[in-house]
């Protein structure tokens, strides 16, 4: 049996290019959600109970990016915030570069599963002004999601975004059977315990290196999910190919987070679960069975606001380290080298 070596975010760099980026303001961040909806900054904050709710998802609005409501409450309760979410208005300019959407053309996001009621709960979302459903499942090469995928289809034509997936594989057959978008990423996530249960995921630069060849091929955008720590990571992430990235453990922790804070000798923290945690579990109601994904509390971040602006620094700052004036031509030009143990070493301040 031959066995392909796979490689994740700490085992590459990207290699500084020619620039001629004389303010990196001036880069363009505006990048693919779904085959039907653009965001203005590649940044999805993801449909965990501690990381978005209403707030977070009208935050991520203002700053331009999408936050996916979770699904753990009633079918009426999620309904409700769709349909806030679908009349909420925010000043329109976003900054000097680009207005943010066209009334009606943002994406309003519903989270489903791939079983139970998730048929029921979709076209209740729909109904209450969801444009795209994203298919939330941890095994999304799955006949569920296929089966999932299909009767939706048949019925409503909104855009569809499923996972989870690893491979290449897998891409093609969500792409045939109708998704609009890609989530990728198997056990990469922060509080992810798949690959130390099931012993099964894809180091998070390999799978996405297999599903982007996959997903350009028929113009389907790839999301980038789980273990991304920096800005430096969410560079990486998008110069493989992904189109944007969904956070986590980044926007935990953050005043718009679900959760209140918790003060413990004099300093503040929230909770951050795993969506398979034995925590949330209970907490929803959920048999205590498959627990995959731990549970933790981190220190208060303060407003979201602070956190995304610090990325898309970051993130524009790696656009003009390769030379590139917005995404698209990042990803033509990036380029990379593998690092050994002692470059991850040397490129950490290693003083102190
Ligand atoms: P980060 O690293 O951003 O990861 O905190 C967030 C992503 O982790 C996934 N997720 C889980 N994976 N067990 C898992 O194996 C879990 O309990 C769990 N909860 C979240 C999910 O893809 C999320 O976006």
């Amino acid at each position: 049996m031959k066995i392909k070596q796979a490689l994740t975010y700490d085992d590459i760099q990207l290699i500084p290019q020619y620039s001629d980026i004389e303010s990196r303001s001036r880069i363009n961040l505006q990048t693919r959600f779904t085959r039907n909806f653009d965001i203005m900054t590649p940044f999805v904050a993801s449909p965990m109970d501690t990381v978005c709710g209403e707030e977070m998802a009208k935050r991520m609005y203002e700053l331009g990016g999408v936050g996916i409501v979770h699904r753990f409450m009633t079918i009426e309760e999620q309904g409700d915030i769709i349909k806030r979410l679908q009349k909420f208005v925010y000043g329109k300019k976003f900054d000097d570069l680009y207005e943010l959407w066209e009334e009606n053309s943002k994406p309003i996001v519903g989270c489903i599963g791939a079983n139970g009621d998730y048929f029921e709960r979709g076209e209740h979302l729909i109904e209450q002004g969801a444009n795209v459903l994203l298919i939330d499942v941890a095994h999304g090469h799955h006949k569920f999601v296929k089966d999932a995928i299909r009767n939706i289809k048949s019925k409503y034509s909104v855009d569809i975004i499923a996972g989870n997936i690893a491979t290449k594989a897998a891409a093609s057959d969500l792409i045939k059977w109708g998704a609009d978008g890609l989530r990728v990423g198997i056990g990469g996530g922060s509080l992810c315990t798949t690959r130390v249960q099931t012993g099964h995921g894809v180091p998070n630069i390999t799978s996405l290196i297999d599903v982007v060849k996959e997903a350009e091929e028929y113009d389907v955008p790839v999301m980038a999910d789980g273990g991304i720590r920096s800005s430096g990571d969410i560079a990486k992430a998008i110069a493989v190919g992904a189109d944007n990235v969904m956070l986590g453990s980044l926007l935990a922790g953050t005043q718009e987070a679900p959760g209140s804070i918790i003060e413990r000798n004099g300093q503040l923290y929230k909770r951050y679960r795993g969506s398979a945690s034995l925590e949330t579990k209970v907490s929803n109601g959920q048999e205590a069975r498959n627990v995959e994904g731990e549970s933790t509390t981190i220190p208060f971040k303060g407003g979201v606001k602070f956190v995304i602006n610090g990325l898309r620094d970051g993130l524009r700052s790696a656009l003009s380290y390769t030379g590139a004036h917005n995404i698209k031509q990042y990803q033509t030009k990036a380029d990379f080298v593998q690092v050994t143990n002692s470059g991850l070493t040397e490129g950490k301040p290693h003083l102190l």
